[in-house]
């Protein structure tokens, strides 16, 4: 298959690339390296630096015979879509939407899409959720998320696009930004091996769901021979406190200082962990990561770039 990858010059993304082409698949990249990063570009992919909201997308997808487009770029940070609510809804719903038009003006036959399961279902009493739960997001950023689904589901309900839809839990591993808003295992990890000091907002019970990468990446290479419309919760259904990830990545990496703590940040939740029973039984995934191996495989890689 001739596959579009949107944001496979970052974390995620590049990876799915590289499952893709693994495959055997042809891929073409499109990111503007707002937080992406050519290193982690695979160089079988064709790469082409564009923003998503620029009009030559719609000739890159006809000259391509672009058959799949399956969507990562985005702006990811919570807190900056609570600041600045007009650029998380531009890149994140505005280019979606657009995007969405022109695979339906250029033929593409499918769309997959990362969604966020711990921004979609807001605060949880009661976990793991299920796909089944009602969204309640807490964040611009998350508002952004669950609207875009539902202006996929109008394309296909429309023009005949198929879609999987992918929400996520947290997810972390290699060619994660470890200096950005986002990624504890990546700032903790890259931190530790380098001898910093830390802050934990809140008490560090925050309960999250940590997903590897790898296994991510492997969800949306099933996604593609799924043949319906469908939308599945991607994470391990574990629940990881901050003060437990904090403790194991220090044991790991042998850091002994003690983390400061200060206030919880805007936007963040409590709790956050995804049942995935459906995405084993109809996608025939579950990860094969658990958080310790995932893990080893994060501190190796950043051991190595030290
Ligand atoms: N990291 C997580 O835990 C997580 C969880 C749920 C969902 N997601 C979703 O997965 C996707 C990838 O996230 P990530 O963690 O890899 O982040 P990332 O920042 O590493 O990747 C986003 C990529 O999109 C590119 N990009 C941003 N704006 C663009 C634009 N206007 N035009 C073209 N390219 C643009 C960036 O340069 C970057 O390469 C996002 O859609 C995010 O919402 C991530």
């Amino acid at each position: 298959m001739k596959i579009l990858v949107t944001g496979g010059a970052g974390f995620i993304g590049s990876h799915v690339v590289d499952a893709y082409l693994e495959a055997g698949h042809q891929v073409v990249v499109v990111d503007d390296l707002s937080t992406g990063k050519k290193e982690n570009l695979n160089p079988k992919a064709k790469f082409h630096q564009m923003d998503i909201l620029d009009d030559k997308l719609q000739h890159l997808l006809q000259d391509e015979h672009i058959e799949v487009v399956n969507h990562h770029a985005a702006q990811i940070k919570v807190k900056a879509s609570l600041e600045d609510p007009y650029f998380d809804v531009k890149v994140n719903v505005l280019g979606s939407v657009l995007l969405l038009d022109l695979c339906r003006r250029a033929g593409v036959k499918k769309f997959i899409y990362a969604s966020s399961g711990g921004a979609q279902y807001g605060e949880m009493e009661k976990s793991p959720f299920p796909e089944t739960h009602p969204s309640r997001p807490f964040s611009v950023y998350g508002a952004s998320k669950v609207s875009v689904e539902l202006y996929v589901d109008v394309f296909a309900q429309n023009f005949g696009l198929e879609y999987v839809l992918l929400r996520y839990a947290n997810v972390y591993g290699p060619r994660q930004d470890a200096l950005g808003e986002g990624g504890v295992v990546a700032i903790f990890t890259h931190g530790m091996l380098h001898n910093g000091d830390f802050v934990i907002f809140g008490d560090g019970y925050n309960v999250r769901d940590y997903v590897y990468v790898k296994d991510v990446a492997r969800a949306n290479l099933l996604a593609l021979d799924y043949a319906h419309n469908d939308v599945f919760n991607i994470g391990t259904g574990a629940g990881t406190t901050t003060n437990q990830l904090f403790e194991t990545l220090a044991k790991a990496t042998g850091y002994s200082q003690p983390p400061r703590r200060t206030v919880p940040r805007l936007g963040d939740l409590k709790k956050s962990v995804l049942d995935c029973a459906k995405a084993k039984k109809l996608l025939k995934w579950e990860p094969q990561y658990d958080l310790a191996s995932g893990l080893k495989e994060t501190i190796d890689y950043y051991n190595k770039r030290l």
